[in-house]
């Protein structure tokens, strides 16, 4: 029987299915293991079930034992693994794609709705009974009509796309390739992220995190949009430049944002809390009962996959 790591607490469903496959390491106290600690933690073990939160950098991988020949990421982002050094080493990884595009669209969407209609200012407001209606209360912008420019037009961009047409925004889109025009659905193709830029009242952060796309919105990029428009990011907070987005929110260059992702959760740059105009959760795209059940189900088939045949379709290295 193959001996696995579990770096995180899972649903019980998942841990119980887990537990008739493998010899397993379960974290019962969901404590959040050191690099050291984990590397400890993986002796003897085959592969370990990781989650966004395991820093897997090269140092890292490096020290893993020989044995380890899979990390399995619970997670449809690999930002928090270095592929290469993984990669060098002949250790798979693999993630969790598809099963959390709608879930996460969702996010991506109430992150649009929330910024634009001022929502945190509104709870905040109604919480404590201070506000009173007034024909020109709390006015946020209105989605119809508006450009969304979705930077990074996968299976969750495409979802986002989907759902904010319904709400009818106008779809733009950059990739480093243009979709089929069945896939695109009407959406308007850039070919540089300057000029989906340009067009965006709305932006979308859809991509994933990796080091070509680390603070690609920045203090460069963000002088592109126009002036008042809505940043959000439902993919990874190493893709925007916090202190020249809440430098662009200061000088009103940016009308609001909404954020799910961060730069070193689970901390938030504090710059941002003190901008009424900031909708922001804590890393919740995927937090839905039946995601993240099928999210742990694919991570373990992944593994089957691989221990039976020695690849898997979700490889990513
Ligand atoms: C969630 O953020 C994921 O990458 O699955």
């Amino acid at each position: 029987m193959k001996k696995i790591l579990v770096t995180r607490k899972l649903l019980q469903l998942n841990e119980d299915r887990l537990k008739q496959l493998y010899d397993v390491k379960l974290n019962s106290n969901d404590e959040l293991y050191s690099q050291k600690k984990l590397i400890e933690m993986s002796n003897g073990c085959d592969g370990i079930l990781s989650a966004l939160t395991d820093k897997l950098d090269e140092e890292t991988i490096n020290k893993l034992p020989k044995s380890i020949k899979i990390l399995s990421n619970f997670a449809v982002g690999f930002g928090n693994i270095d592929l290469d050094a993984a990669k060098k080493r002949d250790i798979a990884v693999t993630n969790t794609p598809e099963v959390l595009s709608d879930a996460t669209a969702e996010i991506g969407i109430l992150l649009i709705l929330g910024a634009c209609r001022r929502a945190s200012e509104g709870i905040d407001a109604a919480r404590t009974s201070n506000w009173k209606w007034s024909a020109d209360y709390l006015i946020g912008k209105q989605l119809t009509g508006t450009r969304l420019g979705i930077l990074g037009m996968g299976r969750i961009g495409k979802k986002i796309a989907k759902i904010a047409r319904s709400l009818g925004m106008i779809i733009h889109y950059h990739n480093r390739s243009k979709l089929s025009v069945d896939q695109e659905e009407g959406a308007n193709y850039h070919k540089d992220l300057k000029s989906l830029l340009i067009v965006s009242d709305v932006l979308s952060v859809c991509c994933p995190a990796s080091k070509e796309t680390v603070n690609l919105i920045n203090k460069e990029s963000l002088e592109y949009l126009p002036t008042g428009a809505v940043v959000t990011n439902v993919a990874r907070g190493d893709i925007v430049d916090d202190e020249a987005l809440i430098d662009a929110l200061d000088r009103r260059k940016v009308y609001a944002v909404g954020l799910d992702v961060y730069k070193g959760e689970p901390n938030l740059n504090p710059g941002y809390l003190k901008h009424k105009g900031a909708f922001i959760l804590p890393h919740l795209g995927s937090a839905t009962k039946q995601t993240r059940i099928a999210m742990a189900n694919l991570a373990t088939d992944n593994m089957e996959e691989f221990f039976n045949t020695g690849s898997c379709k979700n490889k990513v290295n």
